[in-house]
């Protein structure tokens, strides 16, 4: 063993140091309070009613970890901390590192899930969903697919579609942001009713009720029409469920779709070994904790249960973070 690999797992061994120091610098919402300008640790502190001490480490760390700048004592946003880490951006992603955070408590029970195969999310989560964590994942599913949303309506030509189901579509961020370029879109978003309850107010604060409407219902249960739309997008579904379950949620996709519609399912893609990308494997762990029989699958697997489903012309799209879309025609 050289030095390079005792480097290498060192890395991984601390990796999560970088993570707290981020998910704290997220809980002070301290990117937003530096703003555009730049604030000394003196300042800081005062803001955050901390210890100066231990906010001069903090925004150190934050220095080291690229995140913030330091030029004479003054600490600075990065362009992609601004971009990304201050709340009125359109890219915001703090909910989704806040989501990171949530999660930790289940990731510490891993050698468990291993154990006995079973979830460990929901050790004391018997009963009713909690409304503010519910909140909280949603806005962080919203917080990815914000960044997500104008490449899939480029790759997908989304322009030229008249009427999408967005199934599973949490907030309906898709839905909005589709509708707001494609004036003739008309979408319906599905999801869970309690998740229809926060989508709803999204689409009204984004003035497009007109174009897009809501259905709250259970996607294993319930049926989502026929010949409806003339596409369906099946975003970070399939990876909540098995095999069965999917199959049984794309066959009654191609019932909804018109004869010429196309169905886009969303996923981090596996690779045939299941070992790549990183964090599709890792994903697939998470799954494992967080879901009764979810994981990562890999291209050969959907493609699979698109045509058992009976879709046909399968394609794979590349997108530029850490999923795939692979798309199928009804035609
Ligand atoms: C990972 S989120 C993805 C949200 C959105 N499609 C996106 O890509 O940003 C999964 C969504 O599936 C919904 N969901 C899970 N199981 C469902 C079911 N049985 N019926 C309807 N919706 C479901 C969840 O409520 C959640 O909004």
């Amino acid at each position: 063993m050289n030095s390079d690999d005792v480097q290498y797992l060192n890395e991984i061994g601390y990796g999560y140091w970088k993570s707290q120091v981020l998910f704290t610098a997220v809980e002070f919402d301290l990117f937003t309070l530096i703003g555009g300008g730049g604030k000394s640790d003196k300042i800081i502190a005062e803001k955050l009613g901390a210890d100066l001490r231990a906010t001069e480490m903090l925004l150190n760390a934050l220095v080291s970890l690229r995140l913030l700048k330091k030029t004479k004592g003054i600490y600075r946003n990065t362009v992609a901390s601004n971009r990304c880490l201050t709340k009125k951006s359109p890219l915001y992603q703090g909910d989704r590192i806040h989501h990171f955070h949530n999660m930790c408590g289940y990731w510490s029970k891993l050698s468990t899930a291993i154990k006995t195969g079973k979830p460990t999310a929901f050790d004391d989560a018997e009963g009713e969903v909690d409304e503010q964590k519910l909140r909280e994942f949603i806005r962080a599913m919203h917080n990815i697919a914000s960044v997500q949303a104008g490449e899939i309506y480029r790759k997908l030509q989304i322009k030229k579609y008249s009427s999408l189901l967005d199934l599973a579509g949490g907030q309906g961020t898709y839905a909005v942001r589709f509708a707001e370029k494609n004036k003739n879109l008309k979408a319906v978003v599905f999801d869970l009713p309690g998740v229809i309850k926060i989508a709803r107010e999204h689409i009204k604060k984004s003035g497009l009720t007109g174009q897009i409407t809501t259905k709250g219902g259970n996607c294993l249960e319930d049926s989502f029409g026929k010949g409806l739309y003339d596409i369906v997008l099946v975003s970070n579904l399939l990876h909540i469920y098995d095999a069965d379950d999917n199959l049984e949620i794309l066959k009654k996709c191609w019932d909804s779709l018109m004869k010429e519609g196309i169905v886009v399912v969303q996923e981090f893609v596996l690779n045939p070994s299941k070992t790549l990308p990183l964090f599709g494997t890792l994903f697939s762990l998470n799954m494992l904790m967080g879901t009764h029989s979810g994981s990562s699958y890999t291209a050969v697997e959907m493609k699979e249960w698109l045509k058992k489903a009976g879709f046909k012309n399968l394609k794979r799209v590349d997108l530029d973070m850490d999923s795939g879309l692979i798309i199928g025609c009804k035609l």
